[in-house]
């Protein structure tokens, strides 16, 4: 039988929605981006996000299996976002995805966003085999993952408090740039030289892999304030404290990954999330894999962010390896949504 897969994603500010085929691989991806709507806030509102999802997901299904030239009848499941993340958000695709579903006569699988995030890497045409160390940096997550192989992850370190992307988008706000400001910050960066600042990179004299973004935040914030009280804060200087704030952030990431893939023997690494997209960071991961003979690894950029293909990739994988009933009757209908759902309860 061909296996042919929906996946639908809506567990933050992205509306997404693809269709994998086992045998024909990505057939079609649509994502409907939310930042505009949020960008006036100068955050995501949750209550604006589930609003939007609901308008949005329908079309975006039908025009993804348009572009697919597929119709319903050609689906063999439905995958769809059940957590973590905005529970508002997840209840929108959860109960569109269970619907569609039971209308269908398919089954639908509750996919772990994170988990997808890490099999997004094997969406790419040179695949790293297991295992591997993953550095998760989104806006809502910092993790390492000692990935052993499929429904195999142990959580080695994350973040106490902000995510490196959330650290990311609150100095540039504290710098005047628009949300969300990941990407601002980093091209402002290109322009300064941070070296003055001596900025702290939290938690590297502590073992573990753990991150800690909020007193490298305040430190930017209290040079902020401090200059402010001199008069405006000029170009030059926000370039600079820009600059010192990325390498002090890159800094971490990468010594902290190269901890990681040393203590637990791996010679594989794979970066995913929206910070994934720092080039920055991608060029010092680079050398300092190099430098230990590894190598490191990268979902397309468009795959680094929120996207459907992850969704029905990992729900094409789960169905292979039977983790669905394969007669409906026994099928789960309840409609799966969780906020918080820790990735090592995902296991074979
Ligand atoms: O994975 P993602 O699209 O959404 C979730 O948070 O799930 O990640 C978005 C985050 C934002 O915080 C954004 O500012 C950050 O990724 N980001 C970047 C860059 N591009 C996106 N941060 C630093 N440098 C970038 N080039
Ligand atoms: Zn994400």
């Amino acid at each position: 039988m061909q296996k042919t897969i929906l996946g639908i994603e809506t567990s933050c500010d992205e509306t997404a929605v693809a269709i994998y085929s086992a045998e024909r691989g990505l057939l079609a991806h649509e994502v409907y981006s939310q930042i505009p709507l949020h960008a006036q806030y100068g955050g995501v509102v949750p209550e604006l996000a589930s609003r939007d999802h609901i308008q949005k997901l329908l079309p975006l299904v039908d025009a993804t299996l348009a572009a697919a030239g597929l119709e319903a009848a050609d689906l063999t499941a439905i995958a769809y976002t059940a957590g973590p993340g905005l529970i508002g958000a997840l209840l929108v695709g959860a109960t569109l995805a269970t619907g569609l579903a039971m209308a269908w006569r398919i089954p639908a699988l509750p996919i772990h966003h994170m988990e997808a995030h890490l099999m997004a890497t094997l969406l790419e045409d040179e695949p790293p085999e297991f295992p591997f160390i993953a550095l998760l940096v989104s806006g809502g997550h910092t993790m390492l993952v000692d990935v052993q192989g499929f429904r195999r992850y142990e959580i080695l370190g994350q973040t106490l408090d902000d995510a490196a992307g959330e650290a990311f988008d609150k100095t540039a706000k504290l710098l005047g740039l628009p949300y969300p400001g990941g990407p601002e910050l980093a091209a402002l960066a290109e322009r300064g030289n941070g070296d003055r600042f001596n900025l702290p990179r939290p938690m590297l004299q502590r073992p573990g892999v753990d991150f800690s973004f909020s007193g490298l935040k305040t430190a930017v914030m209290l040079k902020v304030r401090a200059a402010e009280a001199e008069g405006p804060l000029d170009e030059a200087l926000r370039a600079d404290l820009a600059d010192g704030f990325q390498e002090a952030v890159v800094d971490t990431l990468v010594r902290k990954s190269i901890r990681a893939v040393r203590q637990n023997g791996r010679q594989r690494l794979i970066v995913a999330g929206g910070v994934a997209a720092n080039r920055l960071l991608r060029n010092r991961l680079h050398v300092a894999m190099a430098d230990i003979g590894g190598e490191v690894f990268y979902p397309r950029s468009e795959f680094c962010t929120d996207n459907g293909a992850m969704i029905a990739f990992t729900g094409l994988l789960h169905f292979s390896a039977g983790d669905w009933p394969e007669d409906l009757a026994d099928a789960d209908l309840s409609v799966h949504a969780r906020a918080r759902w820790n990735l090592q309860e995902v296991t074979a």
